[in-house]
């Protein structure tokens, strides 16, 4: 591999390949129109479609749903999907899809619905006790036995990327904290990737999503190399997430690079078809990069907020719960990364800034960490986002119960590029706590 990969060859008996997983996907206005077809072509004569409460009446489920009938797919409605989903809320789409007996899963949604067709449509197709498949050490770690069956995804926000992506994530009532099941298995067999889905998102939605999306290329990009990766398996066993590798490192470039462009200009105004679409795709493309790489320590430190925020609701977000959004709660973490991770990799960090859209003309590589968090803080200001953790209500007093919270998160947290211990973890938290 040229360049930056070269020293990646080099680990002593490391793996020498990588797998990626997508589905076949269609990107593009109107797209939503062609789901009836892509039903027919994959056999389905009856279908699950799952969705949210405040998406089912709205004219996407409409678009889907009369696509679906022109091609003669008979069709049932889910619509109690949690917005960002627990570990009774897969169970309760569970009951439902293990009723029907369909032959076939459609999600229109955000990462809240997709993930939950993906593990409903796991548990009905091969049963188990629900921590069986639940990632290790938190579940049982089993692999999925079988195919699953075919599933379409449609997304609707433009961040997480769960319509490419072998992962379910969820929150495990239990433990209070968030956590996942992943599979090549789980990967919807096919997207429809609908720009036009964004007219209707609220310009807090759009905020959140983006940083998502963001974070996921950030990640990618800044990952532990694949060579080094931790689980050793190799061939159909190779993980779904493997480190940072040479594809994943393009589409995360690519989509940094219109976060960089269109971000700000998604969230200021919904009828700015241009930059919605576009933060459309760089959500699919940072999808695709993160699933191949896996997320560390930004995703790993955000399930510990989301978990512990109190009376903290968000505008176009259900109300009546506290509920940071994830890509809220993912964002509030990334500078504080990034002046950690930078010296360990400061040529990819300025790499990121670079593509982000920084002014990176002359720093140095001792620079690389503070370039980027102040680009990612530039954003956050532009978008409103709050001003770290302390705007949320934590404080020093908090840094122990986010690090015990973070803890659980280790899968994650290991496919960083150094080693972190709780103190890491604490000064990590600490310096999230305000930015300006
Ligand atoms: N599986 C993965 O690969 C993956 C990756 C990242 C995040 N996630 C998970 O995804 C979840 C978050 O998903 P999300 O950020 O997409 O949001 P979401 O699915 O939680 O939806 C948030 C809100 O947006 C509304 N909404 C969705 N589309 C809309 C539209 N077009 N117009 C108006 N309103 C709309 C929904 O009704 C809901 O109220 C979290 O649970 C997160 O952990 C999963
Ligand atoms: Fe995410």
């Amino acid at each position: 591999m040229r360049c930056c990969h070269a020293d990646f060859a080099l680990v002593e008996g490391s793996d020498q390949g990588f797998t990626i997983g997508m589905p076949t996907f269609t990107f593009g206005a109107g797209v939503l129109a062609e789901a009836g077809a892509n039903a027919r072509e994959l056999g389905m004569k009856r279908v699950a479609l799952f969705t949210d409460r405040g998406l089912v009446d709205g004219e996407h489920v409409a678009k889907v749903k009369a696509s679906l009938a022109a091609a003669g797919v008979d069709l049932a409605i889910y619509d109690e999907v949690e917005v960002e989903p627990s570990d009774d809320s897969f169970r309760h789409a569970t009951r439902f899809a293990a009723e029907g007996r369909f032959d076939g899963f459609v999600s229109v949604g955000g990462g809240s619905v997709m993930d939950t067709c993906k593990a409903a449509n796991l548990y009905a197709t091969h049963p188990a006790e629900f921590m069986t498949y639940v990632n290790a050490p938190i579940g049982a770690g089993q692999r999925v036995p079988g195919p699953l069956a075919p599933h379409i995804a449609c997304p609707t926000t433009s961040g997480t990327g769960s319509e490419t992506t072998g992962i379910a994530i969820f929150k495990l009532t239990s433990l209070n904290a968030k956590t996942g099941i992943i599979s090549r298995r789980l990967t919807p067999a096919v997207a429809l990737i609908d720009p036009d889905v964004t007219r209707t998102l609220p310009s807090t939605i759009v905020a959140s999503t983006g940083f998502d999306c963001m974070s996921h290329a950030l990640e990618a990009l800044t990952a532990r190399a694949w060579p080094r990766r931790l689980n050793p398996a190799r061939g159909v066993g190779r993980p779904v997430s493997q480190g940072a590798n040479p594809f994943s490192d393009m589409l995360a470039t690519q989509a940094l690079r219109l976060v960089g462009e269109f971000h700000v200009r998604a969230v200021a105004d919904a009828q700015d078809a241009e930059a919605r679409a576009e933060m459309m795709y760089a959500a699919t493309l940072a999808g695709i990069a993160f699933n191949a790489s896996g997320c560390h320590l930004p995703h790993g430190l955000s399930y510990a907020v989301s978990g512990l925020a109190r009376d903290w609701q968000v505008r176009g977000y259900p109300q009546g719960r506290t509920l940071v959004p994830h890509g809220m709660a993912v964002v509030l973490n990334n500078p504080s990364v990034w002046r950690r991770t930078a010296p360990q990799a400061p040529q990819r960090h300025l790499h990121c800034a670079h593509a982000l859209g920084a002014d990176a003309k002359g720093a140095a590589p001792a620079d690389a960490g503070e370039v980027l968090a102040q680009r990612v803080i530039g954003l956050m200001r532009a978008t409103e986002m709050p001003n770290g953790l302390a705007a949320l209500g934590f404080g020093e007093a908090d840094l122990d119960a986010l690090a015990t919270g973070a803890e659980p998160q280790y899968r994650v947290i290991r496919n960083a590029p150094l080693d972190v211990d709780r103190d890491d973890l604490k000064s990590l938290f600490r310096a999230a706590l305000r930015y300006w």
